[in-house]
């Protein structure tokens, strides 16, 4: 196989595997861990919803001013893990992060609940927060300065796509003998191989 038939493969069992999951959470938004590193290379991990995947890679959104914003900002590198206890399934993911463009940024923000629309536009992610009053009187205040008209979608909030550059797919077995599949562009396109669990 060619190197881009070996990254279509990995893209499809993710897709499968997404499937999956999706039906055993009964269609619930699928969580995973995105881990990033600061300038320090102090890495940092916290649990985000995937909002969108395809070939390009995988999807969320948030905002760009907090922790995770500001250290790709300086490292726009993320490693990706989701796992799913039902399936005894775990895919990891690392590569680079680009924007979406701001077309799908406006499509996706606009089929938002309004009251996360307030709270994203009010939320100051990652700052200090004195008292959660303050944040319950700004998403107010938000609400009637909009009543009746679209809440604007802040600049500083927007998505961030992984564009896969590691993908391995972890599948649990009896007595710790795990199945672990990995697909690689070490730099020379794409692999494909096995690890020891
Ligand atoms: C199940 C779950 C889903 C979450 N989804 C998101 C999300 O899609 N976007 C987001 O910005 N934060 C989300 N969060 C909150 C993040 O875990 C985190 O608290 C927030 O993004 C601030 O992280 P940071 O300070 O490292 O930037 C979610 C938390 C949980 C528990």
């Amino acid at each position: 196989m060619n190197s881009t038939a070996i990254y279509r493969e990995a893209i499809q069992h993710c897709r499968e595997l997404l499937d999956r999951a999706q039906a055993v959470n009964l269609d619930e938004p699928i969580d995973f861990s995105l881990a990033t590193v600061d300038a320090d290379g102090q890495p940092s991990v916290r649990v985000l919803l995937l909002r969108g995947f395809d070939e390009r890679g995988f999807v969320f959104y948030t905002n760009s001013q907090s922790r995770k914003g500001r250290e790709l900002d300086c490292n726009p590198r993320a490693a990706l893990c989701f796992y799913w206890d039902a399936l005894r399934e775990q895919l990891r993911v690392q590569g680079k992060v680009e924007r979406v463009s701001d077309e799908e940024n406006d499509a996706y923000w606009e089929k938002r609940p309004r009251l996360s629309q307030l709270s994203a536009v009010a939320s100051k992610q990652s700052e200090i927060l004195e008292d959660r009053q303050v944040l319950v009187d700004q998403v107010d205040e938000l609400d009637v300065r909009y009543e009746n008209q679209p809440v604007p979608r802040p600049d500083h909030w927007y998505g961030y796509r992984v564009v896969p550059s590691r993908i391995e797919f972890w599948i649990g077995r009896d007595g710790r003998m795990h199945e672990r599949s990995i697909y690689e562009d070490s730099g020379q396109g794409w692999a494909s191989f096995f690890a020891y669990p």
